[in-house]
Order: C-alpha cells, then sequence, then structure tokens
C-alpha cells in the first residue's frame, strides 16, 4: 500500500490535535508527517503516536514533497497557503470556509457526495460543522423521500470557535461563581451561563453568516439548489459537542418509524431514542464518538409530511478533524491523489 507525506497546517490548534488523533487511530498511510502553525508554536513538540515531532513556523516552502495537507489555520491563512500548497502538487483538504463556496472547489461529506471528490483540482473543501452533521443525518432520509424545506436550530458549543473560546468559558464560569465581573473577549457578550444568538457577522437580510453558511452548503453538498433552508445558530455555554433541533418538511408523507428504520442503517448515523428511559443524544456524550448521533424523532403536527429531530456530533470530530481524513482516505482509495516524485 502506498503511504503519504502529510502536512497539518495549524496543528496546534483544537482541529489540529484532532487530525493528528484521527489519522493514528484510523491508520490513515502516512510516510511522514509534518506539523506547521504560526511563528508562536515554532519549536514546540507534539507526538504523533509515540514520536514527537517538532512544529514549524508555515511558509510557502513548507508544501514540498507534500502529497496532502490538511488546513485549519483560519480562512486567511487558507487563503494565501493553500493554493501554493495545491500548486506544489499536495491535495489540499481545507477546513476554513475561504473556498466552501468557490464553484471549482468540492465541498464534501463522504457519506453523501463524495464522487464530488473526483473534480477537485488541488483543493477541497470542508463543509462548517453544523452543515456536517445535518446533512450526514438528513441525507439519507433526502435519498427516499426528497426534502422540500428544513429549518433548523442550533445549539453550538464554544469548541467551535477555537481554544481560546474554551479558555473563555472557563475563565469566566470561575468568575460569575465567584461572584466577579466578566470581561468578554473571543465574543461580544459574556458566554458563561448565557446563550448567544450571532454566530459569525451579521448579514443585511438579518442571518448571521452562519446561518447563510447552513443554508448555501447544504444545498452545494446535497446537489439540491431549490431546497428551503432557514437556520438559527445559537452559540451555548457547552464545551464540546453541537446539537441542533430540525424540522424537516417532506415531498410525501415518513412517519418517524420509517425515518428511525433507514437512519439505524444509514453510515455514520447512530439513533438514540427512546424517550421512556430518556435516551436521546446529548453533546456530553458525543464528545470523541465518529457518530452523528439522532433522536427524538417525531411526527411535526403543525404541518403535513413534515419531522422534527434532534441531531449531536462532536464538532470538532466529523464537524471537523474527522470529515477532513474521511475525505482524503476517500481519495486515497479511489486513487485520486497524485504522489510526489
Ligand atoms: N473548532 C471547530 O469546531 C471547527 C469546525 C470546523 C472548522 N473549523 C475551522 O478550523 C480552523 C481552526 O479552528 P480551531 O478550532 O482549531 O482553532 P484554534 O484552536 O484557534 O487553532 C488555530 C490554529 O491556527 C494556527 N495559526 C494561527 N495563525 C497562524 C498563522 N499565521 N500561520 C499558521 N498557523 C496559524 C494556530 O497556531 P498557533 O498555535 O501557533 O497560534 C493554531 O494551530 C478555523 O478555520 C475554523 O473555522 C473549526
Amino acid at each position: 500500500m502506498k503511504a503519504y507525506n502529510v502536512a497539518i497546517v495549524g496543528a496546534t490548534g483544537l482541529v489540529g490535535q484532532e487530525f493528528i488523533k484521527a489519522l493514528e487511530q484510523r491508520s490513515f498511510p502516512m510516510a511522514s508527517v509534518h506539523l506547521y502553525a504560526s511563528d508562536r508554536s515554532a519549536g514546540k513538540k507534539l507526538y504523533v503516536g509515540h514520536k514527537e515531532v517538532a512544529v514549524k513556523e508555515t511558509s510557502p516552502e513548507s508544501f514540498h514533497n507534500i502529497d496532502i495537507a490538511l488546513f485549519s489555520a483560519g480562512a486567511e491563512i487558507s487563503r494565501y497557503f493553500s493554493p501554493i500548497a495545491a500548486e506544489s502538487g499536495a491535495l489540499v483538504v481545507d477546513n476554513s470556509s475561504a473556498f466552501r463556496m468557490e464553484p471549482k472547489v468540492p465541498l464534501v461529506v463522504p457519506e453523501v457526495n463524495p464522487e464530488d471528490i473526483k473534480w477537485h483540482e488541488g483543493i477541497i473543501a470542508n463543509p462548517n460543522c453544523s452543515t456536517i452533521q445535518m446533512v450526514v443525518a438528513l441525507y439519507p432520509l433526502h435519498k427516499v423521500n426528497p426534502i422540500k424545506r428544513i429549518v433548523v436550530s442550533t445549539y453550538q458549543a464554544v469548541a467551535g470557535a477555537g481554544s481560546a473560546a474554551m479558555e473563555e468559558l472557563t475563565t469566566q464560569a470561575k468568575l460569575v461563581l465567584e461572584g466577579k465581573n466578566v470581561v468578554p473577549h473571543v465574543y461580544p457578550h459574556q458566554i458563561a451561563f448565557n446563550l448567544l444568538p450571532e454566530i459569525d457577522v451579521f448579514l443585511d437580510d438579518g442571518y448571521t453568516k452562519e446561518e447563510w453558511k447552513m443554508v448555501e452548503e447544504t444545498r452545494k453538498i446535497m446537489h439540491a439548489g431549490d431546497m428551503a433552508v432557514s437556520a438559527t445558530c445559537v452559540r451555548v455555554p457547552v464545551f464540546i459537542g453541537h446539537s441542533e433541533a430540525i424540522n424537516v418538511e417532506f415531498t410525501a408523507p415518513i412517519t418517524p418509524e420509517e425515518a428511525r428504520h433507514i437512519l439505524v442503517h444509514a453510515p455514520g448515523v447512530k439513533v438514540l431514542d427512546d424517550p421512556s428511559v430518556s435516551l436521546y443524544p446529548q453533546p456530553w456524550l458525543a464528545v470523541g464518538s465518529d457518530n452523528v448521533f439522532v433522536g427524538r424523532i417525531r411526527t411535526d403536527i403543525s404541518q403535513p409530511n413534515s419531522l422534527v429531530m434532534w441531531v449531536v456530533s462532536d464538532n470538532l470530530r466529523k464537524g471537523a478533524a474527522l470529515n477532513a481524513v474521511q475525505i482524503a482516505e476517500e481519495a486515497v482509495q479511489r486513487g485520486w491523489v497524485k504522489t510526489q516524485k
């Protein structure tokens, strides 16, 4: 079996750390691994398996002889370095929002549209964390009974905003419990013991950019340009694990039992749905798991042909690093990665 030279840009971050774990846990065929971050982290050592690897500052030379480059250092870094990496011959899988809506860049969730990987021109985009878990849960139903409309409300963990946001929640929670004043840095308001219906910037139509991403990315991944989607994205004081309440209208009638039957057999999905014993997905239980958990599946009593469900996943795993590694795996298995001479 071929082995690949892999680079991780943003290796010291929350997603970067999950990249390392996912590559190891899934025995990704690596000939070598190269860790990159900012100059602040240069020289820092991280374990990859039992081996210590020194982190280097990212530079245009970082991609020489690299076959696969996994990016998780923010959109600005991706916009600058991803084309350089692709030009050097690497397959780039980018976690940021930089290229997701570019017509020539596939936006991929392997359980939904793996075939789109084939038309990449060097860069493949990993969708937004909230979008990934929603389409993994809804696509198997859509294949059987096409979806007409989705209304989703998210409950997104602070890990979605990086390591600084995790620290902010810890610090604020302590301060609030000690009766002290809180000064927000990462978020516009206190996040501890609070909810913020603002993720990313506000747009002219009153939606946020995060909500817009859920609409447009869902349509692109599911090849459903006309699908009606409306999202409300809310930051909640949970460390890791995004949750979503989803109302979905189908073309034809569908019962909760039919939906459960389809989802039990769907790739990447685990159904946890027994109200009699309070069994339903929770972010705390999803941490570290590769699954998208679905529960509380019920008929939407307000509208025909509609269901309501509760969907939870680890945003750092399936919502970010795992999905990107699965894209790389698919590309490798289908022979769509060039190896450098
Ligand atoms: N967190 C999630 O759930 C999630 C989900 C999907 C996508 N994403 C995307 O993944 C990216 C990273 O998220 P994260 O949560 O891992 O953030 P994070 O914990 O804040 O980590 C950011 C990483 O970027 C690196 N970095 C910052 N400035 C850099 C520079 N000038 N050159 C090279 N590297 C630089 C940092 O290195 P230093 O340690 O040296 O500063 C660190 O490794 C973002 O684009 C985010 O939108 C995140």
